[in-house]
């Protein structure tokens, strides 16, 4: 390791240094002895490159464990198992001495279209950040660094390389900043990586505004801003704004720019010098990390993808308790799906997994011998699909497989061409030739069971119709067996959805904003993202965020909430599981203050637990609610507010399943903003000090307005409706009304009294 520090190098040195030497790693710098590293994706599993680093490396990467997608994993809603397969990924990253995990990625799941939601958790920003910050510690405590991506409001593929997110500052912070922020204060990541997009009109990896003042600054980032591959547009200006590393190469052309601007004195070489020292610290921390010598433990990693795969799927439906199956049973299982999984998305994350479960078969081995398969349909590229075999044809096979078993188990998916990176999707349905199978199968036999492989959440037509729905994401490669484990009741189910399963896509917040037009795209729906919408509109949901059934039941208690003296806010209730099932359930605390200033969803999640419970035990639960989690962000002051007052805490089993609820009183944050003659009446009627005086001199002109003093006909109903009326009324603006017996400067010295504090003589 070398002490040398990047003041000490050439300038091109220091250049040279903040670029790759390739696609995947950093530069050596032999004269202090600096080596080269290497950064792979990510974010759910090892995509390494075989052979050389000098090409993406989409077609080939050395095998490696093939974990739940975030979509997937972050339904468990439990830091602890992301955590584990966090390490799990570090001890493979270390054993192909990688240096930079390239994830996670918690981009907001804004539109269910976005062809990327796969790889993200939430529609969320508590979710997204909490989930986010637990894997980047348990990678990070192997001694493998991560990369938050994609920093910031990335939130769609289509022309994502420079089209403006244009975000009003409210949702910006509180909605699409917010888990980032959480990830980077709780966690620090290695580094973060800024995305491809501008945000309104300003390219992410050239923002001094978003790398350095909310970075930085705000946040207290201690690490390296590394730029998505490929999103440096101008490479001075982003060095400059706070990007310490361009990623790829550029085959040293950029590098030439920093050495000329810096030249030509428009580039301070500080700014570099620091970019430079982000990097060389990058390298050392990496050398520091301890040696892990393969090979691969395969099965224990397996093993581990199956167990976080179990706390992946969510039991959307069970009437009946149809499920879980008893191995007594006759089961067809109908759906190519079940013989060839879908199980990740493409794009940049695509492993190369180690092995792959297909669910038919772990179901023969758990389920016994009493399982049929029957394919129903295609899946583009697959055996089936070889097989030329008509739709009809797979459809009647189907129905006649599903009339002759107890129970028919249908796997449904969206096809793999529709969810990748680079793309968004245009629908959110499943194909129709898969629907109508569904259909001959209910017909054939009511007993029926849906299980779902999709990576972006999809329209459930049937809902109504089908007794049982098991949502089973993309769950990686051991998804196949934790299937058959939720199935025959080996693994109680426990997920929940992180995003709502609308009726229709038009009810979605972001439709009409979506994917945007000429370079732009505006996310008009504002605050209201994801469930926050459509509670605040009333509207039906399929599924609601938060959804997810168990085998067991719980019951909730009373809750109770304590204001902590650091102003945090602790949810306590007792959980019974009532069943007869050892079980786990994602407890959720939603927040709203009983009065706001500003728009404000109904609810909003604030804190949650997957807590386990044996059956008919009772745990007393604990959650926090950080008080920084209750503010919203002041446009007027450009900073988070905890409004005072009342707070309204519901603790539930869904964004839509309140089970109980109770209220904390709150101090709040004074937003002391200077009265001036822009004021209004309103406002300055509010003042502690300038609102008596005003209001006194304003008592004879209120008078004239609602006709108190004459017999004539009011222009207003009364005094109350008159007040309404003047309250936005610019102060200024009425001095020299009749019966307002105050003059310009006399308003002028009693704001300006007020501004300072002076109090009114007695
Ligand atoms: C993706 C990143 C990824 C990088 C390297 C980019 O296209 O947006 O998520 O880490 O490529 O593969």
């Amino acid at each position: 390791m070398t002490d040398i520090s990047a003041s000490d190098l050439t300038l091109e040195e220091k250049a040279s240094l903040t670029s790759g030497a390739d696609f995947w790693t950093t530069k050596a710098l032999g004269r202090i002895g600096l080596p080269s590293i290497m950064m792979t994706d990510g974010p759910h599993g090892l995509r390494k490159q075989a052979g050389g680093s000098d090409h993406l490396g989409l077609a080939s990467s050395v095998p490696a464990t093939c974990f739940p997608p975030a979509v997937g994993i972050g339904s468990s809603f439990d830091p602890e198992i992301i955590e584990r397969v966090g390490a799990a990924i570090a001890v493979e990253a270390a054993i192909e001495d990688v240096a930079v995990v390239l994830g996670p990625g918690i981009n907001i799941k804004r539109s269910p279209l976005c062809g990327r939601n796969f790889e993200y958790f939430s529609e969320d920003p508590i979710v997204s950040g909490v989930l986010g910050a637990a894997s980047v510690r348990g990678v990070q405590s192997r001694g493998v660094g991560t990369s938050l991506k994609h920093f910031a409001a990335n939130n769609q593929e289509f022309d994502r390389m420079r089209a403006s997110s244009d975000v009003d500052p409210r949702p910006l912070h509180e909605i699409y900043l917010r888990g980032f922020e959480r990830v980077v204060r709780d966690a620090q990541p290695w580094t973060v990586m800024c995305s491809y997009n501008r945000i309104n009109g300003v390219y992410a990896s050239e923002d001094p505004w978003l790398l350095t003042q909310v970075l930085r600054e705000d946040w207290g980032f201690e690490g390296l801003v590394v730029s998505d591959w490929g999103a440096v547009n101008d490479r001075v200006a982003g060095v400059a704004a706070g990007l310490d590393l361009e990623m790829p190469s550029s085959g040293g052309r950029t590098d030439a720019q920093l050495v000329a601007a810096v030249h030509a004195g428009d580039l301070a070489e500080g700014v570099l010098d620091t970019a430079a020292q982000r990097a060389i610290d990058l390298v050392r921390k990496a050398q520091a990390r301890p040696t892990v010598t393969g090979p691969l433990d395969v099965e224990a990693h397996h093993a581990l993808a199956r167990e976080a795969a179990g706390r992946s799927i969510v039991l959307l439906k069970n009437d009946g308790a149809l499920l879980p199956l008893a191995a007594s049973r006759t089961v067809a299982v109908i759906g190519a799906f079940a013989t060839e999984p879908r199980f990740q998305g493409a794009g940049s994350s695509l492993i190369n997994p180690t092995k792959l479960d297909a669910a038919l078969d772990e179901m023969r081995v758990v389920g016994g011998d009493e399982v049929s398969y029957a394919p129903g349909f295609a899946v583009e590229g697959g055996a089936i699909a070889a097989s030329g075999r008509s739709a009809d044809d797979l459809r009647d096979e189907a129905a006649a497989a599903a009339a002759g078993a107890d129970v028919a188990v249908v796997f449904l998916g969206l096809p793999a061409a529709e969810e990748s990176e680079g793309f968004d999707r245009e629908h959110i349905d499943l194909p129709a030739e898969q629907l109508a199978v569904l259909d001959a199968v209910l017909e054939a036999n009511p007993r029926t069971v849906v299980v779902l492989s999709n990576g972006g959440v999809v329209a459930l037509p049937f809902a109504d119709r089908v007794p049982a729905i098991v949502e089973g994401w993309l769950l990686g490669q051991a998804g196949g067996g934790a299937i058959a484990d939720v199935l025959y009741g080996v693994v109680n189910p426990s997920g929940k959805l992180t995003e709502t399963v609308p009726v229709r896509l038009e009810d979605n917040p972001s439709f009409g904003n979506f994917p945007g037009e000429f370079g732009h795209v505006r996310y008009g729906e504002g605050v209201l993202v994801g469930y926050r919408w459509y509670d605040a509109k009333g509207l039906d949901v399929t599924f609601p965020f938060g959804h997810g059934l168990s085998y067991t039941t719980f019951a909730y208690g009373q809750a109770t909430a304590e204001v902590e003296a650091d102003g945090d806010v602790v949810v306590r209730l007792e959980v019974t599981n009532t069943g007869d099932r050892d079980g786990r359930e994602i407890v959720q605390v939603y927040a709203a203050p009983a009065a706001s200033a500003v728009q404000r969803a109904p609810r909003e999640l604030k804190a949650f637990s997957s807590v386990a419970v044996a059956a008919g035990e009772t745990r007393t639960v604990e959650l926090t609610i950080r008080r920084d989690d209750l503010a919203y962000w002041d446009v007027r002051v450009d900073r988070w507010i905890v409004e005072p007052g009342e707070y309204i805490l519901d603790v539930a089993a869904s964004s839509r399943d309140i089970r109980s609820s109770t209220t904390v009183q709150i101090a709040g944050d004074l937003v002391s903003l200077p009265l001036t003659m822009e004021s209004s009446v309103g406002d300055v009627l509010a003042h502690p000090v300038a609102g008596p005086i005003v209001m006194s001199a304003l008592g004879g002109f209120m008078g004239e307005m609602t006709g108190a003093d004459s017999s004539a006909a009011s222009m207003l109903p009364n005094d109350e409706a008159m007040q309404k009326m003047m309250a936005s009324f610019p102060i200024g603006r009425l001095i020299g009304f009749p019966g307002v017996d105050v003059t310009h400067e006399q308003v002028q010295q009693l704001l300006a009294g007020a501004n300072a504090g002076v109090l009114p003589q007695a």
